[in-house]
């Protein structure tokens, strides 16, 4: 028993995150919709639809949040919307997202805007899509145009939401569009999105020379299955190097570290991050293979471990809060002059029977990594309602609130209200560490 609660610094962020395309409603001109279309693209023949219809009624939910007590939300544009032909703008769309920015800042609410999260217009994807060296251009043309548009609403931008997942699920793996699996290729892109990334920075500095820019990173610490076998070593390695480090390190020195060129550097890539912004779901643990289209490697479970509603061998699979403490070690070492924002967390879990004992024990590493130096300013749980999940559509619930998306009822599910009174606290209460970690030398 614990009497004392967990306190987090002031002026903590408290958000959620959300994603245009899968929250919006009826996103026809992007490649996820025509995707969706696709037989067996998404689980069940699942389509997006009206989503959480935000496009109609955000508002409703920016109130939810507001109920809850949160202070910050991350929600990302739709570039297929704002640009829906090349080079064409619409001014109506802007006003869209003006009165949603407008809504969470009168609502005490920070936004951090993300540019591209996984979608992009048909236009674009005709063209190439990031295959095509143009990208980078387009790219730079829509930020610039949404970032001066939206500019006195928000300063608070991630440019691109986990590239690495985008180029690994589209380019190596083959699951989502473009649905290819050609490493070359995966590396071109890969390249591309990074001189995307900065050419944005510097688009946005240059007009907000105070504005705070980043990107969303997904982190997943590979690491070796079996103890002492070193092979699953190398190859937990190796994912770490090609879908965490090459990327970061490119966005610090500049530098393009094999397989990405053979060691070039490129000053526009250097010091492009203003934060570091984590997306931290689960750790990986990996059993060395021979198979080179999964990079010698098979993502595999530990026994006994806990496992969420996506399965033993599912992306969301293992509960490791003590993961969410040591991605933030290692960003200190990296980084220690940079902020650090949890830029999503979160698991599928229907029922609710794990979520709000996860949320407590992810949320006690984080204020562990703080009390030990890290300087984590905010935590944005993915998310504040069911919505639509890429490839796995209405088959994972991921919400502090459950949707019905046939009649868009919303229904508050107990992790909610755990949620709710760590923001408005500010800290974890003593009932709640009682209650959900009882073993835990606190
Ligand atoms: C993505 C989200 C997604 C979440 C859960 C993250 O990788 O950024 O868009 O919904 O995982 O699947």
């Amino acid at each position: 028993m614990t009497t004392t609660p967990i306190v987090f610094p002031p002026n903590f962020l408290w958000g959620t995150a959300s994603a245009s395309h899968q929250v919006e409603g009826n996103n026809t001109n992007n490649q996820w919709w025509a995707f969706e279309q696709e037989p067996g693209a998404i689980w069940h023949g699942d389509k997006s639809g009206l989503a959480c219809d935000w496009w109609a009624n955000a508002e409703a939910d920016f109130d939810r949040m507001a109920g809850l007590g949160l202070n910050a939300h991350r929600l990302s544009l739709e570039w297929s919307r704002i640009e829906p032909e090349p080079g064409r703008f619409d001014h109506a769309a802007i006003d869209r997202y003006r009165a949603m920015l407008d809504a969470l800042r009168r609502r005490g609410m920070t936004p951090l805007v993300t540019l591209h999260h996984f979608t992009e217009p048909l236009w674009f994807t005709r063209m190439g899509g990031w295959e095509n060296g143009a990208s980078i251009a387009f790219f730079r043309r829509y930020v610039e145009f949404a970032t001066r548009a939206l500019g006195d609403l928000c300063d608070f931008w991630a440019t691109i939401n986990e590239p690495l997942v985008l180029i690994a699920q589209g380019w190596f793996l083959g699951n989502w569009p473009p649905r290819k699996a050609n490493f070359p290729l995966a590396m071109r892109v890969m390249r591309h999105l990074l001189f995307a990334h900065a050419e944005a920075y510097h688009a946005i500095h240059a007009h907000q020379p105070n504005a705070k820019v980043g990107y969303a990173k997904h982190v997943r610490l590979s690491a070796g299955l079996r103890p002492g076998n070193r092979m699953d070593r190398y190859a937990a390695g190796l994912r770490r190097w090609l879908f965490e480090h090459i990327w970061v390190a490119a966005t610090d020195d500049g530098w393009l570290r094999p397989p990405l060129s053979l060691n070039r550097r490129d000053a526009r890539l250097a010091k492009t991050i203003d934060y570091i912004g984590l997306n931290y779901y689960t750790r990986d643990y990996i059993r060395f293979s021979l198979n080179p289209g999964q990079m010698f490697g098979k993502v595999a479970h530990l026994p006994g471990a806990e496992h969420s509603d996506s399965g033993r061998e599912g992306p969301f699979s293992q509960f490791d809060p003590e993961g969410l403490y040591q991605v933030c070690q290692e960003v200190r070492r990296f980084r220690p002059d940079l902020p650090i924002y949890i830029t999503e967390n979160g698991l599928p879990d229907r029922d609710d029977g794990q979520r709000p004992r996860w949320l407590v024990a992810h949320l006690a590493a984080l204020q562990r990594a703080i009390a030990s130096g890290c300087d984590v300013r905010g935590y944005f749980h993915w998310t504040l309602v069911d919505n639509f999940e890429w490839a796995e559509g209405w088959g994972l619930r991921f919400g502090l609130f459950e949707l019905d998306p046939a009649t868009q009822e919303r229904t508050a599910r107990p992790s909610a209200a755990v949620y709710a009174a760590i923001a408005q606290a500010n800290a974890i209460p003593a009932s709640l560490l009682n209650q959900h970690l009882p073993q835990e030398p606190l």
